[in-house]
């Protein structure tokens, strides 16, 4: 959610400040704000809307200063406008504060200030921090005391950044569920809630943990405890470059991260593939391997385009390794008093592995004694952190707000873990040699797949104005039909339903008329011949169909309206294949319609509130 940037140094903050911004729109984008300290004088710049709107204000100004921060906002408390943007100030215009999460009791806090006569400006629940902050000033304890002592009342989940200007020589930042980072420099120090707002300054970043408060200078940093107890943190080299966080040419972040997958899929099973045994190998499990092929059962949380992928998790794991599994979406995974035993494994999938409910799901399961293992995507985030071992997806940065290329590379890390667990069971060398094989060949039949742009581009022109879409699959592909409908709606706001084949028949087929376009994921598996039946059920009622389907299925094309035909591959890598020609398809559709495929409205990439 929100973003958050921060720079103390020597250097003009502002363009630093504008820039970082950018780089974190995906974060939100309803409104943002910049504040400024410098020989004595504060300023704050906010807009409604997007950076560029900010930028162009800021642009008009000639504004200067060595101490600053900036937020882009994603509304949680009060609509999106100028006065519920951040930063947000104390009376006088010298303290600034920004702020990502939600203050839980802010209503009980604001009482007490407003009784000792604080007034308030916006409807948000940030306000009453830097109120909160400015009570303790007003009682002569230091910038970073105040903040310690107001986060000590404060229910909820924050990533703060604040600044004064009686202490221009410093940048006090906490964290409590959302992320933030410090990141190091010459005689310059930043912070920010993602690297990507920094990369282009430093690549030497520490991570805050939760319950931690950093006092940053521009020749240092000190971590404390929010109950004061010092820390020594570790210093971090980041590596991933600039390009790969730019659009490279591209017009949308979400075009070039589809087209990537064809290296994104290669570098999530680099080096990890023992193509002779017919198995994987994964650094990161390699202390809990046993524990976890011992498992009594699995379970895999997730949320979203994640959770998807966990679904097609559950079918590779049951197949081959054998073992229980079930998914839960970690909102309501938490909230039901799950029955988790030590000897089951608890797998939370996250891109950003910043995701609260994810977070939340992981502490639950962490408390109740299973084995915790994290798959994410972004390298130090907390739930790759706070998981007890994991396996990274190596995807690269996301910054499309639509997930697709981290999609992909998930369910490359879990066939991987299924090779690992299966063939530790039950699965021969020969068998895990096939699984091999195939996913070798993955990268080259992604390839194929994107010279299909054009005729999928052809099938969303046509498509473009349906008011609502259904999208079917069975087994493996059902998941599939899931994510393909979730890609719609996110983008087009168009609205899509997933239903695994056969349940049409249970109700949503009553609404199948020429209206409605029913898009059949179809590859000749275990479950064509029954696929085939429910495209037939679909034709005889006049609906539309578009299938994906293989590229030697000659049955099909008399069948349906639209056939895109894609390489086949083994049933439990077919979902890695099937979904890009639907992440294309709505990235088309979504284009057509002249909307904002990067910044979908109301959606923010990473979603740190519950
Ligand atoms: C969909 C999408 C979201 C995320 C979900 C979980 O395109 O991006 O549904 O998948 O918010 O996010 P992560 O994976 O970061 O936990």
């Amino acid at each position: 959610m929100c973003g958050i940037v921060g720079y103390i140094g020597e250097k003009n903050c502002v363009p630093i400040l504008i820039n970082g911004l950018k780089r974190l729109e995906y974060r939100g984008y309803d409104s943002a704000g910049i504040g400024l300290i410098e020989n004595g004088n504060s300023s704050i710049i906010k807009n409604k809307g997007k950076v560029s709107v900010l930028e162009e204000t800021v642009s008009t100004l000639n504004l200067h200063a060595g101490l600053g921060i900036g937020h882009t906002r994603w509304a949680t408390h009060g609509i999106p406008n100028e006065i519920n943007a951040h930063p947000h100030s104390n009376e006088k215009n010298t303290l600034f504060l920004i702020h990502n999460g939600i203050i839980e009791n802010y209503q009980t806090i604001k009482k007490g200030l407003q009784n000792l006569g604080y007034n308030f400006k916006s409807d948000t629940d940030s306000e009453v921090l830097v109120h909160l902050i400015d009570s303790f000033l007003t009682k002569d304890y230091s910038l970073s005391k105040s903040v310690q002592l107001a986060l000590n009342e404060v229910e909820g989940t924050y990533g703060i950044a604040v600044i004064y200007q009686n202490e221009p020589d410093k940048l006090v930042v906490a964290r409590k569920g959302s992320p933030l980072v410090v990141g190091l420099g010459e005689h310059e120090n930043f912070i920010a809630s993602d690297v990507s707002a920094i990369l282009a300054y430093t690549k030497q970043v520490v991570y805050l943990d939760d319950g931690e408060l950093a006092v940053v200078s521009k020749d240092g940093f000190t971590v404390k405890t929010i109950s004061d107890k010092e820390i020594e943190k570790e210093i971090h080299e980041i590596s991933i470059s600039l390009e790969e966080i730019d659009k490279g040419g591209y017009p949308h972040f979400m075009l070039k991260e589809i087209i990537e997958q064809t290296e994104s899929v290669r570098n999530s099973m680099r080096g990890r593939l023992l193509v002779n045994e017919g198995t994987a190998k994964l650094g990161g499990l390699a202390d809990v391997v046993d524990r976890l092929v011992n498992s009594k059962r699995i379970l895999i949380s997730a949320c979203g385009t994640s959770w998807h992928a966990a679904l097609v998790g559950e079918y590779m794991f049951e197949q081959f390794a054998r073992i229980p599994t079930e998914v839960e979406y970690a909102s309501e995974f938490r909230y039901r008093n799950p029955i988790i035993e030590k000897d089951d494994t608890v797998f939370l999938i996250s891109q950003s592995g910043e995701t609260a409910d994810t977070r939340a799901a992981l502490h639950e399961a962490k408390n109740r004694g299973a084995l915790v293992l994290g798959i994410c995507n972004v390298v130090g985030s907390t739930i790759a952190r706070e998981s007890m071992a994991g396996v990274y997806i190596h995807a690269g940065p996301e910054i499309g707000v639509a997930s697709t290329k981290a999609f992909t590379s998930q369910l490359i890390v879990l066939a991987l873990i299924t090779l690992l667990v299966a063939r530790k069971k039950s699965l021969s060398t020969s068998e895990g040699k096939k699984i091999t094989d195939e996913l070798q060949k993955l990268p080259d039949k992604i390839s194929e797949i994107l010279k299909l742009n054009d005729q999928i581009e052809q099938i969303a022109n046509e498509f473009k104005d349906s008011k609502n879409f259904l999208y079917l699959g069975r087994g493996y592909n059902f998941p599939v039909a899931l994510e393909g409908a979730l890609k719609l709606k996110e983008i087009s706001y168009i609205h899509a339903e997933g239903y695994p084949a056969a349940e049409m028949k249970h109700g949503p087929i009553a609404l199948i008329d020429e209206n409605m376009p029913v898009v059949f994921i179809a590859p000749k598996d275990s479950t064509y011949e029954k696929i085939v039946s429910n495209i037939e059920e679909v034709k005889a009622r006049g609906g539309r169909i578009i299938a994906i389907a293989d590229d030697a299925d000659g049955e099909i094309d008399s069948l349906v309206d639209y056939v895109i035909k894609i390489p086949r591959t083994i049933e439990m890598l077919s979902p890695v294949l099937n979904s890009i020609p639907l992440q294309l398809l709505a990235y088309h559709i979504a284009v057509i319609k002249g909307l904002n495929v990067d910044q979908p409205r109301n959606l923010a990439k990473s979603v740190t509130v519950e």
